[in-house]
């Protein structure tokens, strides 16, 4: 089975001429890479310049709102993000909870929505450094993991992929470590199946982020059972992001 690595952006590069090159280079690059689905999420802006580049490499989107239009100021629909040919969407991710108050409730609304419109929501779920620090990372996750679930059907959790991503290996140059991350991913594989049943165990996909690199995917993958990462920072240099998939 293919492994993901799904590439965001986040509020970068500057122009949409940058954006273009770093695309381009980043395509050009993974031509004849097989072995993974490589999904870039660029800021809104850039989508439409990035669809007209036409290559193998998916679209998303870092974030979306759960109404189709109407009096929602500088909110981006899911049929917007359809139109410029996104199949997938970052939800939760830890920046918008914590620097724009993201809540639970918000984000699975969000994650509905986006399983109606048929694209494929990446949910992002994590602890910050004082949660683990207190011994409290389980009770978080189930929690994210509880209220972002709610009303959805055992048919519409396989299409969810889900993202670990402790907040204090995000940028910091320090991941998980493989043992603790291997943990983490059965815990979540475990809180999904109590609730959805055990039929659909192995349908259920996690992927880890947080300071992943070239060098240390192999591990995150083969030996911690990740079907595949989530890159911030390294997705914006392309020779460092193509080895990143090409090491896979
Ligand atoms: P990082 O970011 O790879 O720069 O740690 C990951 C993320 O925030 O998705």
């Amino acid at each position: 089975m293919k492994k993901f690595v799904i590439a965001n952006w986040k509020m970068n590069p500057n122009t949409v001429k940058v954006a273009k090159v770093l695309f381009d280079e980043v395509v050009k690059g993974l031509k004849d890479v097989k072995k993974a689905k490589v999904v870039i999420c660029p800021p809104f802006v850039y989508l439409p310049a990035l669809q007209d580049l036409k290559s193998n490499i998916r679209l998303g989107a870092q974030d979306c709102f759960w109404e189709d239009k109407g009096s929602f100021t500088g909110e981006i629909s899911l049929p917007m993000l359809k139109s410029f040919g996104c199949k997938y969407v970052i939800i939760g991710h830890s920046e918008r909870r914590q620097f724009l108050n993201e809540t639970d409730r918000m984000i699975n609304k969000k994650i509905k929505a986006a399983l109606i419109k048929n694209l494929r929501p990446i949910f992002c779920l994590g602890e910050s450094k004082k949660d683990k620090d207190r011994g409290k990372t389980q009770t978080v996750l189930k929690r994210q993991l509880e209220n972002g679930l709610k009303k959805i059907s055992k048919s519409d959790i396989k299409k969810i992929i889900f993202a670990y991503e402790p907040l204090w290996a995000i940028g910091s140059g320090k991941p998980c470590s493989l043992d603790e991350a291997n943990v983490i991913r059965l815990f979540i594989k475990k809180v999904v199946t109590q609730k959805y049943f055990r039929s659909i165990t192995n349908e259920i996909k996690i992927l880890y982020g947080g300071s992943v690199n070239s060098s240390n995917v192999k591990n995150f993958i083969q030996e911690a059972g990740f079907q595949g990462v989530l890159v911030g920072g390294v997705s914006l240099k392309p020779k460092e992001f193509i080895k990143l998939v090409k090491n896979i």
